[in-house]
């Protein structure tokens, strides 16, 4: 059975003091049995080696939000994989809808960097998903497709059960109009075939899938119930440490019955 992952994606919040008042707070909030589920964190470059010292000893994980496809050199303003893992991440977000949209980042960059991450020792988690546009013209299926072949090209097969996908529909980010667990099933059901048709059925069986897109402690235990459904990608909810909690109980739970 595949565990529960939920991240939290911080996205440009929270400065050094902001970053610290969160995590210890968000310690503080999971008091409880997690059940086997794994929690990430992913603040802003500027807090991750805090954010690291401060989780040494808890079962809370620290990913980036982004990283460059080189080790070093002259590229301005660009963070290395190798710098991220000097910082004590363990994961990392690619492919972002918010990078592809202000950031222009297309598949190829997207998947030049999903290898990078892995062969830096890196898990990548890779975002795709549809615009609104693309999901009134019923062209989901055909967009998400695309992303995610692109995305995971030429990712060898012993790496590929390393990597987490997160379905995120663009319509869905930052609006507080969550897909319904239906309408993520059936995309994530999508992606968890394409994966055992460019690998196999057993890989397909244990790659994480995440659901990302206003989810929020009250309608996550629904979303997190589908059997497609591995996880969550959390923005605006982790940046409180007792909604963030609420979405990870939900995930706890959500293997016992
Ligand atoms: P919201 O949870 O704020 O909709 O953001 C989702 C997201 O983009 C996570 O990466």
């Amino acid at each position: 059975m595949r565990s529960k992952v939920i991240a939290g994606n911080w996205k440009m919040n929270k400065d050094l003091g902001e970053s610290e008042k969160l995590i210890k707070d968000l310690k503080m909030s999971l008091n409880f049995d997690l059940g086997g589920t794994r929690v990430i964190i992913c603040p802003p470059y500027p807090s991750l080696a805090l954010a690291a010292k401060l989780l040494e000893g808890t079962s809370i994980e620290l990913g980036a939000q982004n990283m460059y496809t080189e080790n070093e050199g002259a590229f301005t303003g660009e963070v290395s994989p190798k710098m991220l893992k000097a910082a004590g991440c363990k994961y990392v977000i690619l492919g972002h809808s918010e990078r592809r949209q202000y950031f222009a980042e297309s598949n190829e960059f997207i998947n030049t960097k999903a290898r990078k991450a892995l062969s830096s020792g890196l898990i990548p988690i890779i975002c795709v998903g549809e615009t609104l546009e693309e999901r009134e013209k019923n062209i989901t299926d055909q967009i998400v497709s695309v992303q995610v072949k692109a995305c995971l090209k030429e990712i060898a097969a012993a790496d590929i059960e390393r990597v987490i996908v997160a379905y995120e529909p663009v319509w869905a980010i930052g609006t507080g109009k969550n897909a319904t667990p239906q309408q993520a099933q059936d995309v994530h059901r999508l992606i968890r075939k394409l994966v055992s048709q460019l690998y196999s059925i057993q890989v397909a069986d244990r790659v994480i899938i995440q659901y990302g897109g206003s989810v929020k402690p009250d309608n996550s235990a629904d979303l997190l119930h589908q059997p497609d459904i591995d996880g969550a990608l959390v923005g605006g909810a982790c940046l409180k440490a007792d909604s963030f909690a609420g979405i990870i109980r939900a995930a706890a739970s959500s293997g016992k019955k």
